[in-house]
């Protein structure tokens, strides 16, 4: 389909930026606009190379200004939504949940009131991308399907199911033609180091403590983030309207575990002693109400629509690791200034 003209909102963050740089390549007949408030998750800098490209607009656009959003809906005759700005950092919420609720819940509620008033005809997609975390924390066994139901834990997880039963509610009541996806955690270049893999090769990097939450043996389930932009584009292409579609790597690791692995990973790299890194690590307390476990069954997605991850993430976190060997200056960049204070705030009394 030719001409559309896409807003694809939180487009400067980790995820986004993937998402923005994949649309714009792919559809050269579309326009794309990215609409980011350029919080302290949104960098500019991670779009760099698609800067000027003739369908690509930026628009510091903050979704909890209902009117701002009008008039980026108006001025720019947005005809299809892919929403993936929010807070996005669990510990975050749980020092402050109100900017959650802003962003996330408001913001959401506000881009479905703009697609209603103005797609009163024609074809349109509103896409919501979620996460996982809204099904709560699994045991040892089983894994979450798109039937799960939703127990969210944390102020983050509580703030995006409440946007995902919004979505829905849009969809029965308005009849506004949404898809949602529930992804699990993703890893790759230009992730933001207060998450789990990027701080560790930063800290990894500058030989100070890796801190592991608990007794390290929660699990998650990891996926490269160019796959989840292509399971976005998958589904925003073909998913179903009115449905939601589970995203995931099959791929789970205990956190500590999965530090281990990098660090034997960062020692070959970096030509240190095997097991040197490994001496950093430091088990500090434990995130409150830290979900045990996450595990995707995303078996809808791959039979409906044959999407499937693309790279093991052996290869994907070696790609990662090398992204952070030769972008000291965006490291540099994002970690100075306010990063010292929020490593310090969280990381400081935490042993
Ligand atoms: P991120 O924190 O890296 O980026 C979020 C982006 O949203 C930033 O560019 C920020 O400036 C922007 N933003 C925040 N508040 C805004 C506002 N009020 N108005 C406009 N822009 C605003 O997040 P991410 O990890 O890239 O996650 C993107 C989306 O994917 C989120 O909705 C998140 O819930 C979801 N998700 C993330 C993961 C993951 O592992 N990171 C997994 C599943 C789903
Ligand atoms: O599951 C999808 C979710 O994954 C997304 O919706 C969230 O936006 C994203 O942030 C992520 O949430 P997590 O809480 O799982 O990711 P995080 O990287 O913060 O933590 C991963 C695990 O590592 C978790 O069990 C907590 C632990 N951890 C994290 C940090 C930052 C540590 O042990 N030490 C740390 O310093």
């Amino acid at each position: 389909m030719n001409n559309r003209n896409i807003l694809i909102t939180g487009g400067a963050g980790f995820i986004g930026s993937h998402v923005v740089r994949r649309f714009v390549y792919n559809y050269p007949n579309d326009n794309i606009i990215n609409g980011d408030a350029l919080t302290y998750a949104g960098n500019l800098e991670n779009l760099r190379d698609i800067d000027g490209a003739p369908n690509y607009f930026f628009e510091r656009l903050d979704i909890t200004n209902s009117e701002a959003v009008r008039v980026i809906f108006k001025k720019y005759k947005v005809s299809d939504v892919i929403h993936l700005a929010a807070e996005s950092h669990v510990d975050r919420s749980i020092e402050g949940p109100m900017e959650f609720v802003m962003s996330n819940v408001v913001g959401t509620v506000n881009l479905l009131n703009a697609a209603k008033e103005f797609w009163t005809a024609g074809e349109h997609v509103f896409h919501h991308v979620s996460t996982d975390e809204v099904y709560g924390s699994l045991g040892d066994e089983g894994l979450f399907t798109e039937q799960t139901s939703y127990d969210p834990r944390s102020p983050y997880s509580a703030s995006k199911a409440s946007s995902d039963h919004f979505v829905r509610a849009y969809f029965h009541t308005y009849g506004l033609p949404i898809k949602i996806s529930n992804c699990s955690n993703n890893y790759g270049s230009h992730h933001f180091p207060e998450k789990l893999i990027p701080l560790m090769i930063h800290n990894i990097l500058n030989n100070k403590p890796l801190p592991i939450y608990g007794k390290g043996d929660n699990i998650r389930d990891w996926l490269w983030v160019e796959d989840h932009a292509s399971a976005i584009d998958t589904i925003f292409t073909k998913g179903r309207l009115g449905e939601a579609y589970n995203v995931g790597g099959l791929n789970e690791w205990t956190n500590i575990e999965l530090v281990r692995f990098l660090c034997r990973l960062m020692d070959e790299k970096l030509g240190r002693q095997v097991g040197e890194s490994e001496k950093l690590i430091t088990y500090v307390k434990d995130r409150a109400g830290h979900d045990k476990r996450y595990a995707i069954d995303a078996s809808k997605l791959e039979n409906e629509m044959g999407w499937k991850p693309s790279i093991t993430f052996e290869e994907g976190l070696s790609k990662t690791v090398d992204w952070y060997l030769d972008n000291s200056e965006w490291v540099n960049q994002v970690t100075s200034g306010s990063y010292k204070e929020y490593y310090k705030k969280m990381y400081g009394n935490r042993t």
